[in-house]
């Protein structure tokens, strides 16, 4: 089909047939407050230097955040937490819905507050920014990571999934 006839919904749908894993990216936006962002988006870059990639849309809360404070958390969920992913998928964050959803962070080495009890955290640092279109690629340096026991939570075609097991 040709690209020009695709609305941005088709082309939306057309691409989540690419099954990516979910994370939140996370900043302290003033001390001890986080703001979180659902992101499928993320990608590894280079090995040497170690890093990563994030696309930010242009209207996200997480856009100026980033800009300004240029260190972030990447946590890549675990299967079952999908009520996380939806939760920081909406934009409005309180305590008490954290509460509710027994959502802690911790601190890295390197001082980064990051989701606890995922699969994977990793402290960044923006070290470039390319507005592309409609979002915004932040490229980040790794500075520390911590990897856990577990599976990941899928996303594909717009749904979370699990990864099967086979016999
Ligand atoms: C599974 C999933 C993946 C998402 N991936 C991205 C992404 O990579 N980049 C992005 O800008 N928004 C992504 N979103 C949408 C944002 O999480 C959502 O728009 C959020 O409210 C924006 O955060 P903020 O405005 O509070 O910073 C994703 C949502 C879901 C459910």
């Amino acid at each position: 089909m040709p690209i020009s006839s695709l609305s941005s919904f088709e082309f939306r749908e057309a691409l989540g047939h690419f099954t990516t894993g979910v994370t939140v990216v996370t900043v302290e936006r003033e001390p001890g407050k986080i703001h979180g962002m659902t992101a499928n988006s993320f990608t590894s870059v280079s090995l040497n230097p170690k890093l990563i990639l994030v696309c930010v849309d242009q209207h996200a809360k997480m856009l100026p955040l980033l800009e300004e404070k240029k260190h972030f958390g990447i946590s890549v969920l675990r299967a079952g937490q999908e009520a996380i992913s939806e939760y920081f998928a909406k934009g409005e964050q309180s305590t008490e819905a954290e509460e509710r959803l027994s959502i802690r962070y911790r601190c890295t080495p390197s001082g980064i507050l990051v989701l606890e009890n995922t699969l994977l955290h990793l402290s960044c640092k923006v070290i470039e920014s390319h507005i592309a279109g409609d979002h915004t690629i932040f490229v980040g340096e790794v500075e520390d990571a911590e990897i856990h026991e577990g599976e990941p939570l899928l996303y594909f075609r717009g749904k979370y999934r699990r990864i099967a097991r086979h016999s």
